[in-house]
């Protein structure tokens, strides 16, 4: 039986410690939970196993024999494979090229094609991945890459698979199918840890869970069957005060009611969109919280995409904030007030190479400069760490470039820049994708706050839950057309799927 067995790990970075005592123990034949706040040391954790990262301390065994990996290829040919939290694909490859990166089968010098393919068919199709291999990987949607970077993995046949929050670019159908396929590989014997912030899917699925907290384990391998809910987050949280934007802060980051726009509505009359939307009419106000749910492809990631002025529409109108009618750009609809929080934040959330701060600020700059004044630099800063403190961003500074973040402080990152712009619209997407389970109910209190305080509140969620907990009123799509309106207290998750599956609700 093979075993990973990794002790007392430590890893500083510039005086900060990532991970100061970690232990963590997987046997094979078992699905293993690895779960912690944002910031917890979770993904460094498995980048010191997978040889992404050397450590400063601490040891990692396999099979009783000491491991030490330089990099992830000798981790894979050692049998270990990694999933790893941001997505480790090259865009200008094809689907093909990217599952087989460094390790192209060869028939004599040449490339096997054929032998490539035969091998990556089955796997692709076990997730469910309809995609021409010969396809670019920069063309494909979020979900589709985050299923090439698992197939990536599950085709190396790895004894010890980890995978590092896999399911939260995924809809509710892939991330089931994803969790079949972990059950049938833990029947082959291979050891599987699985870092997520659903929990509910992670319990479901989990036999041993290990909990960090502040880069050190305070639960190492307990049996699933031996812990409740209450207790796995009292671990995650561990004692402190003051957890959580209390009501009145989040009032107070939230802008106050603005004579700007009195007409504050989002309106679509007609819209049309080719391939992607017919006929839509609908409208939002503030005062409520507005979902549009659907299935991938069904285009209620679109009506965020008209509103923001990244999509343009072949007929209908366009109403924004104030009146104004629809211009092409995202700058234009940022200074008509008008927000995109993307739960895409390495793709169109934020300048990776920018200092936190400089991210914060981006947005505001520019919604400033619509009235033509100009803010000092300091006035930025201070304003940015404000939003650190109230949204408990786990980083070293405001100076600290974005891509050191952990990936949940990230996304928290994007909300608090378009915060800080003091949107008339805050249209989300996804918007605690990959946030633990504190972050969520600080950014959940926030949009509630958002939507009583004046500003127009539209959400599209993969998360069925967010939308049942968080909405007013939900807008089901369904191959581009409005199936279904549920309003509040009847929305609950077994008539939104429904709705969403079928375009209907009995
Ligand atoms: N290269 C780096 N330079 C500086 N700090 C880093 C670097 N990588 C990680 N960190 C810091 O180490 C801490 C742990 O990050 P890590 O990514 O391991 O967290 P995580 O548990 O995976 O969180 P999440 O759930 O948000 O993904 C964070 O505070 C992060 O900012
Ligand atoms: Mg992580």
């Amino acid at each position: 039986m093979s075993t990973l067995t990794i002790r007392g790990m430590g890893k500083s970075y510039g005086g900060v410690a990532a991970l100061r005592e970690a232990d963590l123990t997987v046997h094979s034949g078992s699905v293993h939970a690895l779960l912690g706040e944002n910031g917890a040391g979770k993904s460094t954790l498995i980048k010191v196993v997978s040889g992404a990262v050397a450590p400063d301390h601490g040891t990692i065994h396999l099979d009783g024999r000491p491991m030490a990996f330089s990099s992830t290829a000798q981790a894979a040919q050692h049998g270990v494979a990694v999933v790893s939290q941001e997505l480790n694909l090259f865009p200008d490859l094809d689907v093909l090229s990217n599952l087989y990166p460094m390790r192209e089968l060869k028939r004599g010098p040449f490339r096997d094609r054929p032998a490539m393919l035969a091998k990556a068919e089955p796997v692709l199709a076990q997730l469910g991945l309809d995609v021409d291999p010969r396809r670019l990987v920069g063309d494909l949607s979020l979900a589709q890459q985050q299923l090439v970077e698992i197939a990536k993995a599950l085709i190396t046949d790895p004894r010890v698979l980890i995978l590092d929050e896999p399911t939260s670019a995924l809809e509710q159908a892939s991330a089931s199918r994803l969790l079949d396929i972990l059950r049938v590989l833990r029947e082959r014997e291979v050891a599987v840890v699985f870092v997520s912030h659903i929990l509910e899917e992670v319990l479901t699925l989990c036999d041993e869970i290990t909990v960090l907290r502040d880069g050190r384990t305070v639960l190492d391998g307990v049996p699933r069957a031996d812990l409740d809910l209450p207790q796995i987050v009292a671990a995650m949280l561990g004692p402190r005060e003051g957890n959580g934007a209390k009501a009145d802060e989040v009032a107070e980051l939230v802008p106050p009611p603005s004579a700007a726009d009195p007409d504050r509505v989002l309106e679509l009359d007609g819209v049309e969109v080719p391939g992607r939307l017919h006929d839509i009419t609908l409208s939002a106000r503030p005062g409520e919280i507005v979902g549009i749910a659907g299935l991938f492809g069904s285009g209620h990631t679109t009506v965020l995409e008209v509103f923001a002025g990244l999509r343009r529409p072949s007929a209908g109108t366009v109403t924004l904030p104030g009146g104004r009618p629809w211009q092409n750009g995202l700058k234009r609809a940022i200074q008509a007030g008008v927000a995109l929080v993307s739960g895409d934040r390495r793709r169109i959330g934020l300048m990776l190479d920018k200092p936190l701060w400089e991210n914060v600020a981006q947005v505001r700059s520019v919604a400033l400069s619509r009235d033509g004044v100009l803010v000092h630099k300091n006035v930025l800063r201070r304003r940015a760490s404000e939003l650190v403190s109230r949204l408990h961003i786990r980083a070293a500074s405001v100076d600290i470039r974005c891509d050191l973040l952990s990936g949940g402080n990230q996304q928290k990152v994007v909300l608090a820049k378009w915060l800080a712009a003091q949107p008339s619209a805050l249209l989300l997407d996804d918007p605690t994708r990959g946030v633990d389970i504190g972050g969520k109910a600080e950014i959940h209190a926030l949009l509630r706050a958002a939507a009583r305080t004046d500003t127009i509140v539209l959400l599209c969620s993969t998360d069925l839950e967010e939308l049942t907990e968080l909405c007013d009123r939900v807008l089901v799509l369904h191959r581009g057309r409005l199936c279904a309106t549920l309003h509040r207290p009847d929305i609950d998750q077994h008539t939104l799927l429904q709705a969403m599956n079928t375009g209907a609700i009995d």
